[in-house]
C-alpha cells in the first residue's frame, strides 16, 4: 500500500466512485489509490472488524489488505471514516473464471466462514462478486461485508424469507439467517453453478452467471433448472438439502458442521472443463517446450520472446491465449499477465498449470467478437441509494476497461476472428489499439498458410464468402494498425506464410 507521503500527494484527485451496493460504505478511487467511505453510523463496527482483523492477521487468510486513513482525503465528503485498501490489478468476473477457478472461489469463500467464525465475525453475504482474483490467488474484496457474527440474524435481507418449518422451526436464530444467506446467494451463485459445471454445462451455466448477475437481474439460476432432465441428481439436491437443514440443528453462532459439509460437497464438484479439440494444442503441434530459450523453439517462439525481453511490460495480455505457451513465458520474464481464450478447457488447463507453478496468470474465458457490454445494478424502490458521490455506474465493466495492459499478444488469432468469425481489419486493430497501452505483438497468417488451406471449412466467413476476401493481406492489416502504433517492425515467424508484427505506440 502506498504510504503516508503518498497519501498526502493525492489529496486532491477527485474521487472517482466505484460501483458498491452496501448500507456501510462505497468504494472509490482517489488518483491510484482504492478507498471506502464510510457512511455516517457505521465506523464503530467497521473499526471493530479491522482491530479483529489486525490483531489476527485475518489479512493472510486472502482479506484484502486493509487500514484506516488517520484523515480522510475528501474531507468534504461527510463519510465517518476511510479505509484503503490494497488493489487488487484485474477485475475478473465470475462468468469468465474457467470452472476450476470458480471452484477455488467457492472453496476459497467458505474457508473464509470458518476462519472468521473462529474471531467472532461473519460475512454477510455469501457469492462470487466478493471475489477477485490477484493471478490464480482469489481475494476477499468485500470488506464491509464481514460483520460481527451477532450483527448477522438483523439483516434486513435475511429476514424476508417464509416462514420457519419442519426441522427449520427448531432453529436458533443464527441458523435462521445462515440458512436465509445460504438460499438466496451461495446456492443460485456458486451452488447451483458449480453442479451445472459437475455436469459438463460450462457453456450454460456461465450465460447463467451472468444472465443473473447480482443486482442486476429479476431471477436467479434454480434447481430446476439446473437439473433438468437428470431426476437422479435433482434428488440428491434435494436430499443434501435436509442433511444441511438438519446440520444447522447445532447451536451457538458457529455452525460448524453446517459448514464444514458445504466446504466438503464443493471439494467433491468436479468443475474442469473436458478436455477439447484444442486443450492439447502445443502437444498436438511438438511445441509443447519448456520456456527457457533453446535450439527447438521455433522462430515465432524466439520472436515473442525477443519482444518480451525487448520492452519488458509490467502486464501483459495474451489474446487468444490457449492453454498459455506464451503467457507462462511473459509470466516468467516478470511480467503480470492476464489470458483470455474462448475455449474453457483450453483456460481450465492454464489455470490449473499457473496455480502449479506460482506463476502471476490470470487466465479467463471470453469471446473476443462478443466483447461484454456494460451491465447496470436494478434500482430497488425499498434500498435507496447512500452514495456520497452519486449512481449511474456499471455493476460490471466492459473488457477495455478492466483489462487493458501495457502489451498485447496476439498469437495466431488474427486470423481466426477475421477468416472465422469475420470481423474487419479495421475493428481488430481498434480493438488491440483500446487493449494496448503501449506496445502490440501480433502475428499475422497469410491466407495461403497451410493450416488454412488445409481446413477452409474450419474458416467460416471466409467459406461462405471466399471471393470477397481479396482485403485480406498483411498489408491492409498493417495500414489499419498505422492508425493506432506508430512503429511497426515485422519479424519473421513459422512457418514462412506467418509473421510477428511488433507494433509500438508514440513515445515509448
Ligand atoms: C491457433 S490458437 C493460438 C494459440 C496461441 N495464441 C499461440 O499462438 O500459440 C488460436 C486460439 O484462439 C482462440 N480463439 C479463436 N477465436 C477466439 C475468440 N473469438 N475469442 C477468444 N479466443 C478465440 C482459440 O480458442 C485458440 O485457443
Amino acid at each position: 500500500m502506498p504510504s503516508e507521503g503518498a497519501a498526502v500527494h493525492s489529496n486532491h484527485a477527485a474521487p472517482v466512485r466505484l460501483v458498491g451496493l452496501d448500507d456501510a460504505g462505497e468504494p472509490f478511487l482517489s488518483g491510484d489509490r482504492l478507498l471506502r467511505g464510510i457512511y455516517p453510523g457505521q465506523a464503530s463496527t467497521v473499526r471493530a472488524v479491522l482491530a479483529t482483523c489486525e490483531a489476527n492477521d485475518l489479512f493472510q487468510h486472502g482479506i484484502v489488505r486493509t487500514r484506516e486513513l488517520p484523515r480522510s482525503p475528501h474531507p468534504d465528503l461527510s463519510y465517518e471514516m476511510v479505509l484503503e485498501h490494497q488493489r487488487v490489478q484485474f477485475v475478473s468476473y465470475p462468468h469468465e473464471w474457467p470452472g476450476s477457478m470458480y471452484r477455488e472461489a467457492a472453496l476459497f469463500h467458505v474457508r473464509l466462514y470458518e476462519r472468521l467464525q473462529e474471531h467472532g465475525l461473519t460475512l454477510k453475504d455469501w457469492h462470487p462478486y466478493n471475489v477477485l482474483f490477484e493471478g490464480t490467488t482469489p481475494v476477499f474484496v468485500d470488506f464491509t461485508s464481514i460483520i460481527p457474527i451477532a450483527d448477522l440474524e438483523s439483516q434486513p435481507y435475511l429476514n424476508r424469507g417464509p416462514r420457519p418449518r419442519g426441522v427449520a422451526a427448531l432453529w436458533d436464530g443464527m441458523s435462521r439467517a445462515m440458512y436465509e444467506m445460504y438460499r438466496l446467494t451461495f446456492e443460485p451463485y456458486f451452488g447451483l453453478p458449480l453442479a451445472m459445471m459437475h455436469r459438463g454445462q460450462h457453456g450454460a451455466a456461465r450465460r447463467r452467471v451472468f444472465e443473473t448477475t447480482l443486482n442486476a437481474a429479476a431471477s436467479v439460476i434454480t434447481r430446476g433448472e439446473t437439473f433438468d432432465g437428470d431426476l437422479a441428481g435433482r434428488l440428491r439436491c434435494e436430499i443434501r438439502d435436509r442433511l444441511l437443514r438438519g446440520l444447522l440443528l447445532e447451536r451457538g453462532p458457529r455452525k460448524r458442521r453446517f459448514f464444514g459439509s458445504v466446504r466438503r460437497s464443493i471439494e467433491r464438484t468436479n468443475a474442469a472443463a473436458r478436455p477439447s479439440d484444442y486443450s492439447s494444442y502445443y502437444e498436438d503441434k511438438n511445441e509443447a517446450f519448456a520456456t527457457v530459450p533453446s535450439r527447438d523453439w521455433t522462430n515465432k517462439q524466439h520472436g515473442v520472446h525477443a519482444a518480451l525481453t525487448q520492452f519488458r511490460p509490467k502486464t501483459v495480455l495474451d489474446l487468444g491465449s490457449n492453454t498459455g505457451w506464451f503467457s507462462m513465458l511473459a509470466a516468467r520474464l516478470g511480467s503480470s499477465v492476464v489470458a483470455v481464450d474462448l475455449d474453457e478447457a483450453s483456460i481450465d488447463r492454464l489455470y490449473l498449470a499457473a496455480l502449479r507453478e506460482k506463476l502471476p496468470v490470470l487466465p479467463l474465458v471470453a469471446d473476443l467478437t462478443r466483447p461484454l457490454p456494460e451491465v447496470f445494478a436494478k434500482t430497488f424502490d425499498d434500498e435507496p441509494s447512500l452514495s456520497l458521490l452519486g449512481d449511474g455506474l456499471p455493476l460490471l465493466r466492459t473488457a477495455t476497461d478492466r483489462l487493458r495492459c501495457e502489451m498485447v499478444l496476439a498469437l495466431a488469432v488474427v486470423h481466426h476472428l477475421a477468416l472465422g468469425q469475420g470481423l474487419d481489419f479495421r475493428e481488430i486493430a481498434a480493438t488491440l489499439g483500446r487493449l494496448a497501452n503501449r506496445y502490440l505483438c501480433v502475428e499475422f497468417v497469410a491466407i495461403d498458410d497451410a493450416m488454412i488451406t488445409g481446413d477452409p471449412g474450419f474458416f467460416k466467413a471466409w467459406n461462405a464468402a471466399g471471393d470477397s476476401f481479396g482485403w485480406y493481406t498483411r498489408d491492409n492489416f498493417i495500414t489499419e494498425l498505422r492508425h493506432h502504433f506508430s512503429e511497426i517492425e515485422i519479424v519473421p515467424s513459422s512457418p514462412e506464410s506467418r509473421s510477428l508484427l511488433i507494433c509500438s505506440k508514440q513515445g515509448r
